[in-house]
């Protein structure tokens, strides 16, 4: 080590030396490489960069990850010990706060979030309005995109108190919303909210809750789906949270930029993993046919893949499917064991001690065992990606209040590099 923090760049299309500065963190600026240029008429030198995979797009003080050691921590805190020790309106206040509540700031936190969990009745007209076979997921899109609609003051994204309540109020209703797009799709009547019960004690009343006067909720199970909640609610820049970054950034409410956050988790390849896993053991089957499975998918050349599997950052195994593998048989031991969870386990053994999987780094993430456990408290396979919406709400929001805080941050505008025709004359119809 020389000690100079400095890159040395020749071009050696020109012979030119420049040198530019690498920031502690071990990066370089992108626009200093505007400055190499062939002659005075180039743009300057750009990075190619398709889907951010070597681009830090923010700096950020929420959530750490090493992908290579399989670590994972929100605000310094592992992972493993919030799960254990924790409940989710403590570290959504950890990660909106970057510091674990005090007592009174918990209790104060609680109780707004339970009297704000009511939505306006037009809403019901809006959920109404959708077919009965309508995706839970596409219901809350429009629904929370709607809420903008019901409060027009939180496009005053600066002031900082309502910023706060608005983020408040989108934390307590998520978990309304989704239980409404559940019961549409039921056709169940709507659950009111009851301010009795705990966070997930609540959630669960709104989606299960039929002619009895209250809900009584099984503490194991509440208590599972709070840790579920509290692995999924935060995951640095992924695709939905740079999508509520994106939207973010031209200072769109929040109600709006959550709406497309969650566009962006309903895909296959981000939350709706969780729903495709289990499609896929359910086409497995039985033991006997993972082996056939896994030759397809690795003779398939990614056409098919193994769901639940695989991740952008962990090369590792993902800590929180360690977490999750443990909590199914806690939860099995009220519910049952899910038949399809022999089939999950052999798969992830056969895949383990396969070439294909190991030379990829090829490791169950959170989505493997998740949807069984979902299945096991109930929930319909179509409904596993609200799970994850609903909690990662509270990560989406610490990252788009520290990007509302960001000197360097800007409307999000990535650069291209055109590849179609040159310029050339229209030509008339007649001619073509
Ligand atoms: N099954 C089989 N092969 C795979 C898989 C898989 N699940 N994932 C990656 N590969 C192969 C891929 O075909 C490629 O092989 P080759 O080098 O021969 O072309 C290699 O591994 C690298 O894959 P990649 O597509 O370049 O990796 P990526 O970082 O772009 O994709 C991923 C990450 C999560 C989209 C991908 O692993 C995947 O599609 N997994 C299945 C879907 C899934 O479980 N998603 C949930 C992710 S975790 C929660 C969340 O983000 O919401």
């Amino acid at each position: 080590m020389s000690g100079k923090s400095t890159l040395t760049i020749t071009d050696n299309r020109t012979g030119k030396t420049y040198e530019v500065a690498v920031d502690p963190n071990g990066t370089i600026k992108a626009l200093d490489l505007r400055q190499i240029k062939v002659d005075a008429e180039d743009f300057g030198l750009m990075t190619y960069d398709p889907a951010f995979t070597n681009t830090a797009s923010c700096k950020s003080a929420i959530t750490f990850i090493d992908g290579d050691k399989g670590i994972l921590e929100y605000r310094g805190y592992p992972i493993e010990q919030l799960a254990e020790k924790s409940s989710f309106l403590e570290v959504a206040w950890l990660l909106l706060h970057g510091e674990l509540p005090t007592k009174s700031e918990l209790a104060e936190f609680t109780h707004r979030v339970t009297h704000h969990t009511y939505v306006h009745e037009n809403l019901k007209k809006l959920m109404d309005g959708f077919r009965h076979d309508a995706h839970p997921m596409g219901i809350l899109i429009s629904s929370v995109g709607a809420l903008a609609t019901f409060y027009p003051e939180s496009k005053e994204i600066f002031d900082v108190p309502k910023r706060e309540r608005h983020i408040m109020r989108l934390i307590a209703k998520m978990p309304t919303l989704g239980a409404m797009a559940y019961r549409h799709s039921m056709g169940f009547p709507y659950v009111f909210p009851d301010n009795e019960l705990s966070y997930t004690g609540n959630f669960l009343s709104m989606m299960k809750k039929m002619a009895e006067p209250r809900y009584k909720v099984d503490p194991v199970l509440e208590k599972a789906l709070d840790v579920l909640f509290i692995l999924h609610a935060d995951h640095e820049q992924n695709c939905s949270t740079n999508a509520m970054r994106g939207v973010g950034s031209a200072h769109t409410d929040p109600y709006s930029a959550v709406a497309g956050a969650t566009a962006a988790l309903y895909g296959p390849l981000h939350g709706g993993a969780n729903e495709a896993v289990l499609r896929m053991l359910r086409e497995i089957g039985s033991l006997a046919n993972v082996p056939a499975f896994v030759k397809e998918v690795k003779e398939g050349k990614g056409e098919k893949r193994l769901m639940g599997f695989g991740h952008r950052v962990y090369k590792n195994y993902d800590p929180r499917a360690t977490v999750i593998k443990k909590l199914a048989e806690q939860v099995f031991e009220v519910t049952g064991r899910n038949p399809l969870l022999d089939i999950a386990v052999e798969l992830e053994r056969i895949a383990l001690e396969d070439d294909y999987f190991i030379k990829r780094k090829l490791y169950p993430n959170v989505d493997f065992y998740s949807g069984l456990i979902y299945e096991a408290l109930g929930f319909p396979t179509d409904f596993f990606t609200v799970l994850f919406a609903i909690p990662r709400t509270a990560g989406w929001l610490a990252q788009w209040k520290e990007l509302l805080g960001d000197a360097d941050q800007k409307i999000a505008r990535p650069r291209q590099i055109y590849t179609g025709a040159t310029r050339r004359d229209y030509v008339p119809m007649d001619a073509r």
